[in-house]
């Protein structure tokens, strides 16, 4: 649909700390990593029928804290969301990539 997660100018040398809920379990990841990538970092199960390319929206994820430290949902996304009947307060979790410390959950989890 529209391509790789935007690789930003990130200094990637920062690492940021994302949790999940309700396993706890945490994991340290350079800024710039999806929330994607994090859970799988993490060995947590993360939906996905698209290869992280932004097309199935089965990669929703809830932030419960942290919202400062992501960019604002576009309108692809939000497309997308819609098309897939993604929950309105889910985010693609191949789209996130927090530049500070969140928390997430899926609905799955
Ligand atoms: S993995 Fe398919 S939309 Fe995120």
């Amino acid at each position: 649909m529209f391509g790789a997660a935007p690789r930003l100018a990130y200094d990637r040398s920062v690492e940021v700390l994302v949790r999940f809920r309700p396993s706890g379990r945490s994991v340290r990841v350079p800024r710039g990593t999806t929330l994607l990538e994090a859970a799988q970092r993490a060995k947590l199960p993360v939906a996905s029928a698209c290869g992280a390319e932004a097309v199935c929206g089965r990669c929703g994820m809830r932030i419960l804290s942290g919202n400062e430290s992501v960019a604002p949902q576009g309108e692809a996304e939000a497309r997308v969301k819609r098309r897939n009947r993604v929950e309105a307060t889910d985010r693609l979790a191949c789209r996130v990539a927090p530049i500070g410390d969140v928390e997430v959950t899926a609905r799955y989890w």
